[in-house]
């Protein structure tokens, strides 16, 4: 894959929070990644009325991902309504982890990191695979 573009991603960033649902938080949020095969996925944030279910930008980003093809993440850009640099909270980190290509990059606001530098000691798809297995065995 060529350099990553990252002034396209953030203006996709921008874009997708500019649909952002937020009446509750006042905050809205845009997030978007790059996909192996090059394509561009985005989300916003939803929030509801039932505030707990409110859906992170990162969870429709995923969705998009998995709509339009699937996929691995190769480079990802979060944004808050000011168009800054947002970092993935914890759960949406993990969301992230899960379709990453290995080394995925994150523009935080500490600099370009990698998945694994935000998610250390990430469980994942393989966590799973080992378990069963071991389960097998007794
Ligand atoms: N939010 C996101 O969409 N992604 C994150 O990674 C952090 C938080 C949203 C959830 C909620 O709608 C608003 O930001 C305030 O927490």
């Amino acid at each position: 894959m060529s350099e990553i573009n990252w002034d396209e991603l953030k203006a996709a960033a921008i874009k997708a929070m500019q649909s952002s649902y937020s009446p509750y938080s006042h905050f809205p949020v845009g997030a978007a990644a790059l996909v192996d095969d090059g394509r561009i996925v985005s989300g916003c944030n939803v929030e509801n009325a039932s505030y707990g279910v409110g859906l992170c930008a990162e969870c429709g980003l995923v969705s998009n991902l998995a709509m339009t093809g699937g996929g691995k993440l190769v480079a990802f850009y979060c944004v808050d309504g000011a168009e800054n640099i947002l970092m993935p909270c914890g759960r949406c980190r993990q969301l992230l982890f899960e379709f990453s290509q290995e080394g995925m990059l994150l523009q935080t606001t500490s600099g370009i990191k990698t998945i694994e530098e935000v998610l250390p000691d990430a469980f994942g798809p393989r966590d799973l695979e080992t378990g069963f297995n071991a389960q097998e065995r007794n």
